[in-house]
């Protein structure tokens, strides 16, 4: 089944067309890979689902109900969360309660909503940092936590945007994990990253994108492979190994 399905999604910023009838579909318990260059329109796909954006034009359907122009709250609780490119916690709050802000989706209850950070907090190793004010971490803990709010939503999809960026080389590894790790618990994940090592080790499929418009779609060694994808995005100097 398609827990998410995208059909000739068209988003106009004024005279500029940042999403260009795109399509696609994600199974669910799939990993689905989106990549392109700066300025494609990955993010901007993301938020028109997300219900961050209206869309200009196309039909979104999750979970088989069309969710055009509903908002992201309300998405949010039906179960599709979002990570942001641009992380903003609330930065003199601690972590748990910045991941509990993402738990009051699906319960009202302090003492609930501190119950499933905490096994969240547990799930992506990040527990040692609840009591540690979000101001104060890395750029790595902070898309830790930029997830952890996300899952404490207890979605069924996932939207990661580029939560890899800024990452030193141990640091993605562990993400790549962590990632695989929420997929064989049942969520499904859609992933914008620019690290193309990561985007192949996680990905079932993977659609690129170029100026709004999908141009290749395919297993990872079939998009790599591709000669449109190598000259609009990967660089000649790019070899599938
Ligand atoms: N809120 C906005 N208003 C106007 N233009 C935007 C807005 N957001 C994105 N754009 C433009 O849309 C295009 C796609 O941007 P974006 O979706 O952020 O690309 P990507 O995430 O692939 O790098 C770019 O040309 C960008 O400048
Ligand atoms: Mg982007």
């Amino acid at each position: 089944m398609n827990i998410l399905e995208i059909k000739n999604l068209v988003k106009d910023f004024g005279g500029l067309r940042a999403v260009d009838t795109l399509s696609l579909s994600i199974e669910k318990g799939q990993i689905l890979g989106l990549i392109g260059p700066n300025g494609a329109g990955k993010s901007t796909a993301f938020n028109c689902i997300a219900g961050v954006y209206p869309p200009t034009g196309g039909e979104i359907y999750f979970a088989g109900e069309k969710i055009n122009r509903r908002k992201p709250w309300d998405l949010c609780k039906k179960g599709l969360a979002r990570t942001f490119q641009i992380v903003k916690p609330f930065s003199s709050k601690s972590v748990l309660y910045n991941v509990m802000v993402g738990s009051f989706a699906t319960t009202d209850k302090t003492a609930v909503a501190e119950e499933k950070a905490l096994k969240v907090l547990k799930l992506l190793y990040f527990e040692d940092k609840k009591d540690e004010r979000a101001g104060n971490l890395t750029i790595g803990e902070r898309k830790r936590l930029e997830i952890a709010r996300a899952l404490a939503t207890e979605p069924k999809i996932l939207l990661l945007d580029e939560v890899m960026a800024g990452l030193r080389p141990a640091e993605v590894d562990e993400m790549v994990q962590i990632i695989q790790k929420l997929r064989d618990q049942g969520i499904t994940i859609f992933v914008i990253e620019h690290i193309m090592r990561a985007i192949m080790a996680l990905s079932d499929r993977i659609v690129v994108i170029h100026f709004g418009k999908k141009i290749a779609e395919g297993s990872p060694q079939e998009v790599a492979s591709d000669e449109n994808v190598i000259k609009a995005y990967l660089g000649d100097e790019y070899v599938v190994s």
